[in-house]
């Protein structure tokens, strides 16, 4: 009998340099770039608790401090809004604050994302897991979270899930590619896989389905990540140590729904910037104006 175990917590590796973002990385971590008025990082937390997550760890490095006073109490502001009469923006503050229970541990160097989460080895124990990565927002307003979607699959197979999405043929080589296991004929959006392939050449790619960024994994993804020796760029790479975990355990693929925004990256951040401010009340119409104000003219 198999020990059903449910995924109560939740890894967001937030230790990356952020060279894609340079200059504005050096001093401000690119999880705490804002998409319109909200840091990325706060959309990821936010769909993390949506998708039934309680206990969130943040890997963080030295140069990271606001990412912790972001989801802390803000007594002094607090006082001051109250003061002023403010108390809308007290309960927004507030409500941050107080979103869930968030730890923090440092990675001391960046020495790549499976680097990262092996330091949530003693956080996690013995217990299946989620990952969120901040580069990926998903937004799947009729429906279920990205990451909710992945726990219910984790639910069904009692295995690992890497969350993918179909992208085109051109793209293939700046991403993860699985490939599913011939005897998976199912047309369903789960899959078994027998390999992945970190960025492979568009004539080399086993599918078209990219590792974006969601995650469910067994706690024996630490013992592999313990001994894995580094990868491409010199960095201990997730990806390695998922595909030997294949060779001892069953790993999925989940093609999650809902539109992705790769905020590491320069156009996927103002693409994510102009959407979400399309989709604010506040914001809609103005934007909307000016887009079609410019729009001749480009
Ligand atoms: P990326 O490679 O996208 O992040 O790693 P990066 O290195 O910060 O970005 P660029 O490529 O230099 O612009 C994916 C995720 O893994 C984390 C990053 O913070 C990001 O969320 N990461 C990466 C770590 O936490 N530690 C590392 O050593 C490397």
């Amino acid at each position: 009998m198999m020990n059903k175990k449910v995924v109560r917590k939740a890894v967001i590796p937030a230790a990356g340099l952020g060279t894609r973002f340079l200059p504005a990385t050096k001093a401000l971590p690119k999880e705490m770039l804002p998409i319109v008025d909200i840091p990325t990082v706060q959309y990821i937390v936010d769909e993390a608790v949506k998708s039934g997550i309680e206990e969130v760890l943040i890997i963080t490095n030295s140069n990271k401090h606001c990412m912790e006073n972001h989801f802390d109490k803000s007594y002094e502001l607090e006082d001051r809004l109250t003061a002023s009469g403010k108390m809308k923006e007290v309960e927004m503050i507030n409500r941050i604050a107080n979103m869930a229970n968030i730890y923090y541990v440092r990675q001391k160097e960046p020495r790549g994302l499976g680097h990262a989460i092996l330091c949530a080895k003693s956080f996690i124990g013995n217990e299946p897991f989620a990952i969120l990565l901040g580069d990926d927002v998903v937004i799947n307003k009729e429906g279920d979270p990205a990451l909710r979607q992945l726990i219910n699959a984790y639910k069904k197979v009692n295995a690992s899930i890497v969350g993918v999405q179909t992208v085109a043929e051109d793209q293939v080589s700046k991403y993860g590619i699985v490939a599913p296991s011939e005897y998976d004929t199912s047309q369903g959006r789960l899959k078994k896989l027998y390999d992945m392939v970190e960025k492979p050449r568009q004539e080399d790619a086993p599918s078209r389905l990219a590792v974006l960024g969601r995650y469910v994994l067994t706690p024996e993804i630490f013992d592999l990540l313990e001994n894995q020796t580094p990868g491409a760029g010199g960095e201990i790479q997730l990806t390695d140590a998922i595909k030997r975990l294949m060779t001892s355990q069953a790993v999925y693929s989940y093609d999650f729904e809902g539109t992705r925004y790769d905020v590491g990256d320069k156009f996927g951040f103002i693409k994510a910037t102009i959407d979400f401010s399309l989709d604010r009340e506040d914001l809609h119409d103005s934007v909307a104006a000016y887009i079609k104000e410019i729009a001749p003219g480009l």
